[in-house]
């Protein structure tokens, strides 16, 4: 199978990548991204040397390449993980979520149906249903209530994709994850930055009081998720994920300054977020059920796995580092 890839030098997307490549090693992988900040070829570095392994630099806005890549390789199945995903970056300014979350994942969809392509999965996120109070879950029927400019661009990716299913037959699948840690995360994420942070002696800042809760879950597990999605999932189907992980913010800050060993003075409580949406959690027995999934990571031992590669890799963070993101930093962080 030949698989066009979207965002493979994001976060996720580089190890969905990697997980490709190690579990079918018979698939021809394309990899179309546009190196925004959040994109970097190191994230790929044993990929790169893989025959089955392709790097196409372009945007899914890009409507003639798209095209020019979809006759060069005919793929069989799209993975759009390609976005801008960072919600505070999108209440900073909207445009490029607009465009690329919605624009280009409509060029994915309009080459994919003149292809004739077997399968589309469009990477989503449990934000699109917005935020719930202390009980309960989101489940693939609750209603759409995203709040953030990011949310809401995503939600309406995910309705244009299910509209080409209903409308023109596209095989398309929309999966909802919960927030996602690991490997490769970008440092503006809550996770890396608090692992980073910590490691440097530098302030923790903890939006508002610190008890807004997220579901966590291991990036491979997202990606195993996926794998099972795109060889057993059914067309004009959506498939929430997540890993009975709830954390509040706060918990999770003090469990990696107590696993490095480092003072809880160094926590900050800064303003809050803008519309921050209160609690996440995912009701995943769908996929559970009917595609025998299971995540295969328990979150403090993950979180403890997570740091210790930060720890074995400060060169690639270093990079970061000393780039955009201290610009980025201190213009999200220093009067806040
Ligand atoms: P990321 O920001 O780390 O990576 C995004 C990638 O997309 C980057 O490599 C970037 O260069 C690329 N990209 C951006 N605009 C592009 C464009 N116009 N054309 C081509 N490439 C472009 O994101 P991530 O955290 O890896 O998230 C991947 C996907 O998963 C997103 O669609 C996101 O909405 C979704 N998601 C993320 C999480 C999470 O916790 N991070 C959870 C659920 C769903
Ligand atoms: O739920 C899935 C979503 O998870 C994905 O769709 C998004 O792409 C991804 O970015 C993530 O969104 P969040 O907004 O939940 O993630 P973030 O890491 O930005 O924040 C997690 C929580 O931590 C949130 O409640 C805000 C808080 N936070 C975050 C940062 C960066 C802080 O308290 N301080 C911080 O400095």
């Amino acid at each position: 199978m030949t698989i066009l890839l979207t965002g493979g030098a994001g976060f996720i997307g580089s190890n969905f990548v990697q997980y490709l490549l190690r579990h079918h090693p018979s698939y021809r992988v394309v990899n179309l991204d546009k190196l925004t900040y959040a994109g970097n070829l190191e994230n790929l570095d044993s990929a790169e040397r893989n025959p089955q392994y392709s790097f196409e630099h372009g945007d899914i806005c890009d409507r003639e390449f798209v095209g020019s890549l979809f006759r060069k390789y005919t793929p069989e199945a799209v993975i759009n993980f390609a976005a801008e995903s960072h919600v505070d970056r999108s209440i900073i300014g909207a445009s490029e979520f607009v465009r690329t979350n919605i624009v280009g994942t409509n060029v994915l969809l309009e080459w994919s149906r003149e292809f004739a392509l077997k399968r589309f999965i469009q990477v989503s996120t449990d934000e699109v249903y917005g935020s719930l109070g202390p009980d309960g879950a989101f489940t693939e029927t609750s209603p759409l209530h995203p709040n953030s400019p990011y949310a809401a661009s995503k939600a309406s990716a995910d309705m244009l994709a299910l509209a080409y299913h209903h409308t023109h037959g596209l095989p398309v699948l929309v999966t909802r994850c919960s927030n996602n840690y690991g490997p490769y995360q970008f440092p503006e994420k809550l996770i890396p930055l608090m692992i980073l942070n910590t490691m440097g002696d530098r302030t923790l800042p903890v939006y508002g009081d610190g008890g807004n809760v997220r579901d966590w879950l291991h990036v491979e597990d997202h990606c195993s998720a996926i794998d099972a999605v795109l060889h057993n999932g059914k067309n004009g189907e959506v498939y929430n994920i997540g890993g009975n992980a709830e954390q509040r913010n706060i918990d999770v800050v003090k469990m990696i300054l107590h696993h490095l060993g480092k003072p809880e003075s160094l926590i900050s409580f800064v303003k809050d977020r803008p519309g921050h949406d209160r609690r996440y959690a995912i009701d995943a027995g769908k996929i559970r059920k009917e595609l025998a999934w299971a995540p295969r990571h328990d979150f403090e031992t993950g979180i403890v796995e997570t740091l210790r590669w930060y720890q074995e890799h400060e060169p690639w963070w270093r990079n970061i580092l000393n780039g955009e993101y201290q610009h980025y930093y201190r213009k999200m962080y220093e009067e806040r």
